[in-house]
């Protein structure tokens, strides 16, 4: 959960349901199955997507059944891609504890990431949440690709900018403007309100996203759970490196990418963080996040004044700050 206690506060009941079905959406007779998930259960997140839900579904004027099915489906996707990622990337650590790929190897981690997503899929679908259904499908048709192009570019070395934003996007803010568009949904047929909370989703999600890049070049690994340059190993470019290399002389470029493509260790971190922050790619980066998260403050304009609404606006504030 967010240790923010001030944005969870109005939907705070509502999250402990939520918590109770996600549990038991999982639950399952096979012994390998039911120890993997329960696992996975214990190491919660933060749970940002489930709580986008029902503020979203709560500024639209209730809560609902399909609010609750809707929270669960999106966390349930969102834990399916994770222990998919961690394949994917081979990390060994999730949430501060080993990842389910590193306990009981990639095999497992892949056909456990499966179950979830039908587990999800198969609660919507019995609540006969089409439009839900409709939305998210999209939303994991856009993080495939995502994945799947930030990849592309990898073996390149080459993303630009325009890349990035195309990639951030599709791989995080698509889930989390669904996240609002089907709280939303859930709560009201008004097409201006459901808009407006999928726009402010999207925002909210690159802002999301642009903190998540700058806080593996600055945070520490007790603090957010996950070992810091974990992006440089991969080779991704990330804003605050993008920038960093469009500011400086091509011989200093030239060094950096060698580091880059020789595959790094701790002192080639040490060395590309500094790197960064030296042609100001951590300022740049913090001021785009920024400016995301006024855009998502700024789509709330539409809806009535609630104490859903003011901590949607908290939240957006929050992701820039945030530091896990
Ligand atoms: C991690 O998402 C993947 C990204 C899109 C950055 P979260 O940071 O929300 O992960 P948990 O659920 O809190 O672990
Ligand atoms: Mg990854
Ligand atoms: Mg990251």
């Amino acid at each position: 959960m967010l240790t923010t206690a001030f944005i969870v506060a109005p939907v705070k009941q509502e999250l402990a349901e939520f918590e109770r079905r996600f549990r038991h959406a999982l639950s399952s007779n096979i012994a390998l199955v039911d120890v993997v998930v329960r696992y996975i259960v214990h190491r919660k997140g933060k749970r940002v997507r489930p709580i986008l839900v029902l503020l979203s579904a709560g500024a639209c004027g209730g809560i609902t059944d399909a609010t609750f099915r809707g929270a669960a489906l999106v966390e349930l996707l969102h834990t399916a891609t994770l222990v998919h990622d961690d394949v994917v990337d081979d990390a060994t650590t999730r949430r501060g504890f080993a990842s389910v790929n590193a306990i009981w190897k990639n095999k497992i981690a892949v056909l456990i990431g499966d179950y979830i997503l039908s587990r999800g899929l198969l609660l919507s679908l019995e609540g006969n949440d089409f439009t839900a259904l409709r939305i998210t499908s999209q939303a994991v048709r856009r993080m495939s690709e995502g994945e799947l192009l930030q990849i592309q570019k990898t073996r390149q070395l080459n993303t630009d900018e325009a890349t990035y934003f195309r990639i951030i996007r599709d791989k995080t803010a698509s889930l989390l403007s669904t996240c609002c568009e089907i709280g939303a949904r859930s709560a009201t047929s008004d097409e201006t309100a459901a808009r407006a909370l999928r726009d402010y989703g999207e925002n909210l999600g690159i802002a999301f996203q642009i903190r998540d890049d700058i806080l593996d070049f600055l945070g520490t690994e007790s603090l957010i759970g996950k070992p810091i340059g974990g992006d440089l190993k991969e080779k991704k470019f990330t804003l605050p490196l993008i920038h960093a290399f469009s500011r400086a002389p091509a011989k200093t470029r030239r060094s950096i990418l060698r580091l880059l493509k020789d595959g790094v260790d701790r002192g080639a971190i040490r060395t590309i963080a500094a790197f960064v922050k030296e042609y100001g790619g951590i300022d740049y980066a913090t001021a785009k996040a920024s400016a995301y998260s006024d855009e998502a403050v700024q789509a709330l304009s539409p809806l009535r004044p609630s104490p859903y609404v003011a901590s949607l606006e908290r939240f957006a504030r929050y992701v820039v700050e945030r530091t896990k």
